[in-house]
């Protein structure tokens, strides 16, 4: 599919939605699940693109895992049961596969390479690559370690206490997955708090991690038990969702089962101070948190958006900007130099396709302004083979008013790949 044409306009929204599990818990859950001991069962686990390249990569790493309609069934042999690949691991587009990927094989006894399409051949790899090479690893790549393709000569890891230079899960998983191989005690400091699902799947699959104030610390030896995993829903899938029934006329959605980690909720929290029509309701639930969120038709209004809130939305900032576009004045978004390292430049590719359809916006060092309430109109757009970007667009169409061409829209599969079913299913005319 090159390209999809997009006419919601005018359409609202009503229904119940349960939106595909977590993409970040996925990944996780196959990773601990690998290098457990035992059978670990993910029930709900997201089939996108980015987590089958997770499943595929330790498939080469010679773990065995069988999938079915409804369940990941992973059989781990805990760390040792992981094998020197013969072939390439390619992490395809998914950030998250190559940076947590990276401190596990940083302490593994044999080498691998690690490769990932054009555009995590962008991103930059060094803010993994310099600390765990702190830790005593051995890693190779173009521009000094910056970009893949990395080669990986897996060592003895010793433990350190190190500052992350900026606020990323990632970064903070990789030297976790490195400090749980490691000789000795390793501490993490955050700058400011970022999603946690690493540090809540150690304790899951029986390991141990403590906070010491700012400190997160995790001792090196420590081996895993496989278990059970119940993926909630993705809060970054529901936010488009979440999005298109707040700017839509005559609308109800009811998500269910979305996860409600207070580390990604930002998102409501926006919602909220723009004056949407939203509640909430948590649910009891072991583990990571879960609940059922209702959106209805809204008014908004614009609002200052930065500091530590950052990392508690920085994934739906892309839709964020589409709401501010719908909302009364002025919102400024800040302090997220961030969305320039994810699958595109996303201060540039938002606002250059929010533009193309009328919208009031414009980039600045850390983010954007953006002006409303503005009406956008139809014209074609691209996702820059982001799936963020494309799935923001097609929820722009139902307020648009004319038709939206949309190029490259199947890179929605890397995190949503039923998204325009259950949009079609949602929307009436
Ligand atoms: C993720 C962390 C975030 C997020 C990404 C997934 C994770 O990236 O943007 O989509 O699973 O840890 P950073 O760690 O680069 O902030």
């Amino acid at each position: 599919m090159k390209e999809i044409e997009l006419n919601l306009t005018k359409s609202s929204l009503n229904g119940h939605l349960e939106v595909p599990g977590d993409k970040s818990i996925s990944h996780r859950s196959i990773m601990f699940g690998a290098l457990a001991d035992g059978k670990t069962t993910v029930r709900h686990f997201l089939k996108g693109e980015d987590c089958l390249r997770t499943i595929d990569c330790f498939r080469k790493l010679g773990v065995k895992i069988e999938e079915t309609d409804d369940e990941i069934i992973v059989h781990g042999n805990g760390w040792e049961g992981l094998k020197e690949p013969a072939d390439i691991l390619d992490a395809g587009n998914s950030g998250t596969t190559t940076r947590l990927l990276l401190g596990i094989l940083a302490g593994r006894s044999f080498h691998s390479v690690l490769i990932g399409d054009e555009s995590i051949a962008k991103r930059p790899m060094d803010r993994v690559v310099i600390p765990l090479a702190e830790m005593g690893a051995r890693i190779n790549g173009r521009s000094g370690g910056r970009f893949t393709p990395l080669a990986i000569d897996g060592t003895q890891l010793k433990a350190m206490r190190y500052e992350l230079p900026v606020a990323s899960a990632q970064v903070k998983s990789a030297i976790l997955f490195a400090g749980l191989q490691a000789e000795g005690e390793t501490v993490i400091i955050e700058p400011q708090p970022t999603r946690d699902h690493t540090e809540k799947m150690i304790k899951q699959f029986g390991g141990e991690i403590t906070r010491r104030g700012n400190d997160i610390i995790v001792k090196g030896g420590q081996s895993f038990k496989g278990t059970d995993v119940y993926v909630p829903g993705d809060i970054s899938s529901a936010a488009f969702f979440l999005a298109a029934g707040a700017i839509a006329t005559d609308s109800e959605v009811i998500l269910e089962n979305v996860g409600l980690n207070p580390t990604r909720t930002g998102i409501i929290d926006v919602l909220t101070q723009m004056g949407a029509n939203i509640e909430v309701q948590a649910e009891d639930a072991a583990g990571e948190e879960i609940g059922k969120i209702t959106i209805r038709s809204s008014e908004l209004k614009g609002i200052e958006i930065g500091g530590e809130l950052i990392p508690r939305l920085i994934d739906e900032i892309p839709v964020i900007a589409l709401l501010a576009t719908q909302a009364e004045g002025k919102t400024v978004i800040k302090d997220a130099e961030e969305l320039k390292v994810k699958e595109t430049n996303r201060i540039d590719t938002v606002v250059d396709e929010l533009k193309k359809l009328g919208a009031e916006i414009e980039a600045t060092e850390d983010g954007m302004i953006v002006y409303g309430k503005s009406r956008l109109s139809g014209g074609r757009v691209s996702s820059h083979g982001d799936h963020r970007i494309g799935m923001m667009l097609a929820v722009a169409s139902i307020v648009a008013e004319g038709t939206i061409q949309l190029e490259n829209p199947e890179v929605i599969a890397i995190s949503y790949p039923e998204f325009f079913e259950d949009m079609n299913r949602l929307t009436q005319k």
